[in-house]
């Protein structure tokens, strides 16, 4: 996984959009963001799924994993929003909104939704896999799945959710593209339908694991560990919030456990592949 990340980082610096103008600034403000690193979890899971099913999709799943990067990374920079979390800094450097200007972070994360697509199209796979690839996206980004995530998540701040509203936030807001991700990277590496469904299940437990983990990193770690601000969801439905450390803790756990016995019962090679990606995480 290491080679397969540094081969996505050169494939990305190389593949950013480009938007030549007279513009000062917004150029490299589209790319400022995404060339900040972050830990690449999406674009791991693409390629393991890719490459744990078939040994020779790497360089078709770069395409696919630069698309749902770019895409997570949009949600990212209007995440971080004075309208939504307000975050000053994010993957260590200053939010876009704070770089430049709102207008700017607004903008680019517009254009990085939009080139997600492009990167599809343009990918090197037969037509009718991207079509499925486009449908995936969309119908896990847009308007049911992170961006619903998202509205649930700003229209109930300050009001208590119980857990199992807390829960469909939390599977929508982070979950569905993590579990597209895996979906994704399994029709790149030739999976049939039920498969790759399987593989997206599995993603959308993955995804609510991650986010329980996303709440309890707010809580426990500081700022400058993590690159982004900490201790900010005392205001939120975050499972730390609604059940308290020890329980998030021991339900993160619980799906960690969970997580490792679903990839067992997978085939030999992408057992191996998801076991490298998810290193550190379960
Ligand atoms: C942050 O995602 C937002 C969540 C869904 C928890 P990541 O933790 O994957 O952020 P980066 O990509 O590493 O910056
Ligand atoms: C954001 O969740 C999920 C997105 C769709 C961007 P958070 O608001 O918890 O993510 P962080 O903690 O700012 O990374
Ligand atoms: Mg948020
Ligand atoms: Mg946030
Ligand atoms: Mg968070």
């Amino acid at each position: 996984m290491k080679e397969l990340l540094e081969a996505f980082e050169t494939y990305l610096k190389e593949n950013l959009p480009k938007a030549p103008s007279f513009h000062p600034y917004y150029e490299k403000a589209l790319g400022e963001m995404a060339l900040a690193g972050g830990k690449r979890f999406r674009a791991a899971l693409v390629l393991a799924a890719a490459t744990g099913l078939d040994a020779t999709s790497a360089q078709k799943a770069m395409s696919v994993a630069l698309a749902i990067e770019l895409f997570h990374t949009y949600s990212l920079i209007h995440d971080d929003l004075p309208a939504m979390d307000n975050a000053d800094f994010r993957r260590s450097v200053p939010t876009l909104h704070k770089s430049y200007d709102e207008v700017t972070a607004i903008l680019a994360g517009d254009a990085l939704n939009s080139h997600s697509f492009l990167c599809l199209a343009n990918a090197p796979l037969p037509s009718e896999t991207k079509v499925k690839l486009v449908a995936i996206l969309a119908e896990n980004g847009g308007a049911a799945g992170m961006v619903l995530g998202q509205a649930l998540d700003c229209r109930f701040e300050g009001q208590t959710l119980d857990l199992s509203q807390v829960e469909f936030i939390h599977r929508r807001k982070t979950g569905k593209l993590i579990a597209a991700s895996l979906q994704m990277g399994a029709y790149v590496g030739g999976a049939d339908d039920d498969f790759a469904k399987r593989l997206y299940d599995f993603g959308m437990d993955l995804g609510l694991y991650f986010q329980i983990r996303d709440d309890i990193i707010d809580a426990t770690q500081e700022s400058a560990a993590v690159g982004k601000p900490t201790h900010n969801d005392d205001n939120k439905n975050s499972f730390v919030t609604l059940l308290g450390l020890d329980e998030a803790q021991k339900r993160a756990q619980k799906e960690a456990q969970k997580l490792r016995e679903a990839i067992g019962s997978l085939p030999n090679a992408l057992c191996a592949a998801l076991n490298d990606a998810l290193r550190g995480y379960i």
